[in-house]
């Protein structure tokens, strides 16, 4: 079945550029399935405006009457937005008064997924290990009570943007400076030493994981912007150099996670498999980087789901949600 499918990307995040080359690779394959897509694209100063290359009609903030009239009337919704104004809730908040059907994670999964501090004490809360951190607030002193190494980090971003492993108290009072360039809410973490494997999980109510693959970095000391998206510093081992047990314990705190923040659609989680064997959850992106090459696609194809499977399922499971929801009385 062909849909109408409007795809956001851009964005007013820094991760807006990685938005684009996602989206460009979304648009490619849905097309190619037969859907009519039509590109929405938010700038770096949040205008926005129909159509690649578009002139917006008014530089507002908001969407104007020809970008509302085209959300407003698509089968699906896909937000290919990474970061904060895009993956945080914010945009799915203007979907849901829209009333329309979009892909992925809702307002409050959204919103707590990107934020790695209160996302951590929601799974803490759920029995599922995490790693360990203090949250440092504007105005808070540098404090690390974890010993060195350890990661300083922005409570809401991505893409590793603002982020220091520190290694003695200048490079953490210097990470922490950073960090609050980025946002009022610092995390200082232990350091986990371990392998970083990846879960995508894809979904609603019987959310299912991917095989887990394994994050090597070939250069870089850790999983920097450099490493994320530079050609050749990176290897994604599918399926990771894990004990058939260990496999099956990030499959299972993948879902959990996912079922525990109220996720729907699709997530790309995070994890380290400590030295010492126990699998520990970093953290859910809700929009994980989407070309055909990025970490959640090729999860999915080692798992037997092609990209174009992948799109369609969850164009299909924004539309179940949809309709499920629908049917509740407020
Ligand atoms: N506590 C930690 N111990 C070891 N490595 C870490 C830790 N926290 C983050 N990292 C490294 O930093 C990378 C980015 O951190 P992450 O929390 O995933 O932020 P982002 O949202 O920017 O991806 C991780 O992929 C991992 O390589
Ligand atoms: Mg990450």
């Amino acid at each position: 079945m062909s849909r109408r499918i409007a795809v956001i990307l851009g964005g007013r995040s820094s991760e807006n550029p990685i938005s684009v080359a996602s989206a460009a690779s979304v648009v490619r394959a849905l097309e190619a399935r037969g859907d009519e897509v039509l590109p929405i694209h938010i700038d770096r100063e949040g205008r926005w405006q129909l159509g690649a290359g578009a002139r917006p009609e008014l530089p507002a903030r908001l969407p104007g009457r020809e970008v509302a009239t085209t959300l407003s009337d698509v089968d699906v919704v896909f937000p290919v937005l990474h970061g904060p104004f895009g993956e945080d809730g914010t945009v799915q908040g203007l979907l849901e008064l829209a009333g329309v059907p979009y892909v992925g994670a809702g307002v409050l999964a959204s919103a707590l997924c990107m934020d790695k501090d209160v996302f951590k004490s929601v799974l803490r809360d759920h029995g599922i290990p995490v790693t360990e951190n203090i949250t440092l607030r504007l105005g808070d002193e540098p404090r690390n009570p974890f010993g060195y190494p350890c990661f300083v980090k922005p409570a809401r971003l991505g893409s590793s943007v603002g982020i220091t492993k520190a290694h003695d108290d200048s490079e953490l009072a210097d990470g922490v400076r950073l960090a609050f360039e980025h946002d009022e809410k610092v995390l200082v973490e232990r350091f986990v030493q371990g392998v970083e494997v990846e879960v995508g999980v894809l979904g609603n109510l019987q959310p299912e994981a991917s095989m887990p693959g394994e994050i090597v970095v070939t250069h870089n000391e850790w999983y920097d912007f450099e490493a994320k998206y530079d050609e050749g510093e990176m290897d994604l081992v599918v399926p990771a150099r894990l004990s058939e047990e260990q496999i099956e314990r990030a499959q299972e705190l993948a879902v959990r996670a996912f079922v525990a923040t109220d996720c729907e659609g699709m997530a790309r989680a995070d994890m380290f498999v400590r030295d010492d064997g126990e699998v520990l959850v970093n953290e859910l992106n809700t929009i994980p980087g989407f070309t055909a090459t990025s970490v959640y696609a090729r999860l999915f194809e080692a798992s037997g789901v092609p990209y174009e499977e992948l799109l369609q399922r969850l164009a299909d499971h924004a539309v179940e949600r949809f309709e499920r929801r629908r049917a509740l009385r407020f």
